[in-house]
């Protein structure tokens, strides 16, 4: 096992992540937050919905021929006390348990790739719906749009509304599938204890590179937030108090 990268409280571990889970015991993570192969081809450059519109080219690999086993899942519910599987549509015979609580992330696409992506869940509330556009060069946030670094990369929005509302201060998140790391820099913002795993070499270290310059970029701007009212003696917030809060109203402003 190489050693692992620590960048603040998030851990990231290049290696499979079978092996990985093997190592830990029942319930080590509060809440899974995880985006395996769906085992439908999307780690090709060739498939035109994708490779035309992604920021560089991206090398075509065989990550994605199969999705995860029934013997992946039943580790992943061992290690952790909640999961949302992103992609379950695509293998639900091998959850095998159903769920009152699906997550539908709307991508406001036009028509050439799957209008939503859909993540089942562990929890029991009701099914909701996140809305952010993410279609090749147009994002929902135009004004801090990500680089795409990975062909199946996720918005750092949509984990930061998952982290939001599904997970509670001090849990322990983990991403058996890391991919570009924008679930690391989602809990890195949030402030959450986070552990990631990837197979691929080039994608862990394009991912450990973009958290690290995320993160040296924060630092920058990192000093204590004070609110106004600070001055009158009120209660000082914290500036992943304000992000969660930014969240909740649908900005990301720290202002
Ligand atoms: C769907 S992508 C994840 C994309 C990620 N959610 C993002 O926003 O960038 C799945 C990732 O899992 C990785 N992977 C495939 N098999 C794996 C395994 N057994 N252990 C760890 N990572 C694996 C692939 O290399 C790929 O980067």
């Amino acid at each position: 096992m190489n050693a692992p990268i620590i960048i603040g409280k998030a851990t990231l571990h290049n290696m499979d992540c079978m092996a990985f889970m093997a190592t830990l015991p029942d319930k080590a993570f509060d809440l899974a937050i995880v985006d395996p192969p769906y085992g439908i081809g999307e780690d090709k450059t060739t498939r035109p919905s994708r490779g035309r519109t992604l920021t560089t080219p991206h090398q075509s690999k065989e990550w994605d021929k199969k999705p995860p086993s029934k013997e992946y899942f039943h580790e992943l519910m061992r290690v952790s006390s909640n999961q949302i599987v992103w992609g379950a549509n695509h293998f639900m015979q091998n959850i095998a348990i159903g769920s009152p609580c699906w997550i539908v992330w709307d991508k406001q696409t036009a028509g050439n790739n799957a209008d939503c992506e859909l993540a089942f869940t562990s929890l029991k509330t009701a099914v909701r719906k996140f809305t952010f556009m993410w279609e090749g060069f147009w994002q929902g946030d135009m004004k801090n749009k990500e680089a795409r670094i990975h062909p199946t990369q996720k918005p750092v929005k949509l984990y930061e509304w998952l982290l939001t509302n599904y997970a509670k201060p001090g849990q322990r998140i983990l991403d058996t599938h890391l991919g570009s790391g924008s679930s690391a820099i989602a809990a890195h913002n949030l402030g959450f204890d986070f552990v990631g795993v990837e197979l691929d070499k080039s994608y862990f270290d394009a991912a450990v590179e973009r958290i690290n310059n995320h993160t040296a970029q924060l630092r920058m701007f990192d000093e204590p937030i004070k609110q106004k009212d600070d001055r009158r003696g009120k209660r000082t917030h914290s500036n992943n108090d304000l992000r969660r809060r930014n969240i909740r109203k649908g900005s990301n402003c720290l202002c």
